[in-house]
């Protein structure tokens, strides 16, 4: 493998994002099977790259928008189908997640009849005024404890508040189709689920009772991949999430996920290079190439730990590396563990790094970030 690395540097230089389309074409299709009855909603914001919207529209995947740009990067696949299919395909296949959306947003997608979410009164008025063609979710607060990135700190209805918020809606003449949750970015106490679950079932059926028929539950995402060898296996959680759907909601009901990381962050590896070595206070640092402010932006927003292997063997140390911009919060770890012999002109590569990385670099200091290319991009049948 690193024979195969180290070429394409030589092509293509570093930083480089190598992302390969078969492995997000496999986690995918390894989602699908492992929760047949989940509708899957790729959750954009992960990683933007047009590319993996196209692979994923390929694969038939639907698709969770955060933002009228997000919707846009689907929308181009389907603004040449007739008024029919493409009104079909917005209401089937896209879910805007985020549970505030400005007027404007709101205005332009009202020619639709777009699945939105809410979790506060003045989104529903909103909702009413500027797009009441929507079908809701209400989004709940649940509880995310030890997950990476936890969201119930900014999102999801008290639950205390979430009959009422539903009845609200009917009475302003709105429909509410179900209910969602985020038990917080690479979640692996599964517990997290269990309970959100339970929660949604028993709001669902108090909203069944007086009349209301919703028809969806949304898991949202959260589902973790394997950062490391103590990450529970998805299959676990799939089978778990499997007898719960089962135990707790009817069986003609539609069940929606919206995956990010799992679908992506394990289909990209980034080459950096070192570009100095000092020693500080008796520690070797490695300055490189990419940092926080670039590809390695997960380590603020995402909360990420990233690992780095070396293409050189030698006596291994603990080491600092750092990105290359001109600030001293640029580090992306103080404890790798990595040779000490390691020079300027030597590189490092970085697994698992397609999730919240690329999607939040910056161009600051004037540093680029990452040059991105992509392995078996066409669908197979397509090569
Ligand atoms: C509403 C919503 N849905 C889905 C996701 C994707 O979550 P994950 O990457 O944990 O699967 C996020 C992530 O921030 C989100 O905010």
């Amino acid at each position: 493998m690193k024979d195969d690395l180290l070429k394409l540097v030589e092509q293509h230089g570093t930083p480089l994002f190598i992302l390969d389309h078969d492995k997000i074409r496999e986690n995918y299709r390894t989602f699908k099977k492992q929760l047949p009855r989940v509708q899957c909603y790729y959750a954009v914001k992960a990683n933007s790259t047009q590319q993996i919207v196209e692979t994923l529209f390929k694969e038939g995947s639907s698709f969770d928008v955060a933002s009228y740009n997000e919707y846009m990067q689907v929308y181009q696949y389907i603004k040449h189908f007739d008024t029919k299919e493409k009104k079909h395909f917005v209401w089937d296949k896209i879910i805007f997640s985020n549970t505030i959306k400005d007027r404007t947003t709101l205005q332009k997608i009202k020619q639709y009849k777009p699945l939105v979410t809410y979790d506060n009164v003045a989104e529903l008025k909103k909702i009413k005024d500027y797009c009441d063609t929507a079908g809701l979710i209400i989004r709940l607060k649940v509880p995310d404890t030890g997950s990476q990135v936890e969201m119930s700190s900014k999102f999801g209805a008290e639950l205390a508040d979430a009959e009422k918020l539903i009845q609200q809606a009917f009475d302003m003449g709105l429909k509410v189709e179900g209910i969602s949750f985020h038990v917080g970015s690479q979640c692996t106490n599964f517990d997290n689920y269990t309970s959100a679950l339970a929660f949604t079932s028993e709001i669902f059926h108090n909203a069944r009772k007086k009349g209301f028929n919703l028809n969806l539950v949304d898991i949202g995402g959260g589902f973790p991949v394997p950062y490391d060898p103590q990450v529970p296996e998805f299959k676990q959680l799939a089978a778990l999430l499997n007898s719960e759907f089962k135990r707790l909601f009817p069986d003609d009901i539609e069940i929606l996920a919206e995956p990010g990381r799992f679908i992506v962050a394990t289909a990209a590896l980034l080459i950096s290079e070192i570009i100095g070595k000092a020693r500080r206070d008796g520690k070797i640092f490695y300055h490189i190439n990419d940092g926080v402010y670039h590809t390695f932006s997960g380590v603020v927003y995402d909360h990420w730990i990233p690992n780095f292997t070396a293409f050189k063997e030698g006596e291994k140390e603990i080491c600092a590396v750092v990105g290359p911009t001109c600030d001293s919060f640029d580090k992306i770890t103080l404890s790798a563990e990595l040779p000490g012999n390691l020079e300027v002109g030597d590189f490092l590569y970085t697994e698992n790094i397609g999730a919240y990385s690329t999607a939040s670099s910056t161009k600051f200091n004037g540093f680029d970030g990452a040059k991105i290319i992509h392995k078996n991009l066409p669908a197979p049948e397509e090569k």
